[in-house]
């Protein structure tokens, strides 16, 4: 990259109040494969506070590629403690099980679940018709077609059967919060994949008994909470037949996932 080109982005970008503008304007000189004209645009892009993820179109979860854009969240590191949860709850990694993950997003929960567990069979359900082509586009690209199906629907309405293993990072964030995130969220990512109401509850609401209905004997849900509703959390899947089994904190030290079965 010529180095007024660098100095010029790095400037507009950290003028902007980009966090880390010298990393972002290399990541994206490298996306544009040199293209001046390209990297100028997507600069401008970035500028204006677009997520970095939907102007590459990538987002690396559990050391996996996937495929983002507008219409779909982006995967946040701190979700993927929902797979670590996963693996010290069910240490046999050959196990046959039946996965389901209501929220799909991305497919990236559902994803680095499958990827872990190799002989697992699994169905993400999301309601957002965008989000569900970006899930999609992810369980061909990891070569998962044959153990997994994607289906539209609201939460687990539509869902019959019995699963090992419920995974979910339903929208947590109160309504009245969403204003004074950052740009880059509120003003690109898709408001149902954040807006958890009037006290960041109502999703967990709605799937505690859904959880409790669709749950093995013996079965796992692994569910991601916000900072600081893990207790609120466990109470509604207590009212709802379930026990939480364990809280996992993430690398924050935030409460983040409970795992939880039924009584
Ligand atoms: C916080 S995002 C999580 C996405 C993905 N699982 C992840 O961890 O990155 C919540 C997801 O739930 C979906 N969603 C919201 N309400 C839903 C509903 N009623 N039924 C199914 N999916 C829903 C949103 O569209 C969004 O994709």
């Amino acid at each position: 990259m010529s180095d007024p080109l660098v100095v010029g982005a790095v400037r507009r970008l950290a003028a902007a109040g980009i966090d880390n503008p010298r990393l972002d304007a290399r990541v994206l000189w490298a996306h544009s494969g040199g293209d001046e004209a390209l990297f100028e645009s997507f600069v401008a892009r970035r500028a204006a506070r677009e997520p970095l993820a939907y102007i590459t179109g990538h987002k690396e979860f559990w050391s996996l590629d996937f495929e983002v854009g507008p219409g779909v969240l982006i995967p946040r590191p701190e979700t993927e403690t929902v797979i670590e949860a996963a693996l010290a709850a069910f240490p046999d990694r050959v196990a046959p099980l039946n996965v389901l993950d209501l929220g799909t997003g991305t497919g990236c929960l559902l994803i680095a679940f499958l990827n872990e567990f190799v002989n697992a069979h699994g169905l993400g359900v999301e309601k957002s018709e965008e989000a569900r082509a970006f899930a999609l586009n992810n369980v061909v690209r990891h070569g998962l077609v044959g153990r997994c199906e994607v289906h539209g629907g609201d939460w687990a309405d539509a869902v019959g059967g019995a699963y090992e293993v419920i995974l979910s990072n339903p929208p947590y964030i109160r309504t009245s919060d969403i204003p004074g995130l950052q740009p880059e969220v509120t003003c690109y990512e898709p408001v149902q994949a954040l807006d958890g109401g009037l006290d960041g509850l109502s999703a967990y609401r709605a799937l505690a008994p859904q959880i409790a209905r669709l749950l093995c004997p013996g079965g796992l849900a692994l569910v991601e909470v916000g900072a600081g509703q893990s207790d609120d959390v466990a109470i509604l899947l207590a009212q709802a037949g379930l026990k939480t089994a364990e809280v996992t904190a993430d690398l924050a030290g935030i409460r983040r996932v409970l795992t939880a079965g039924r009584r």
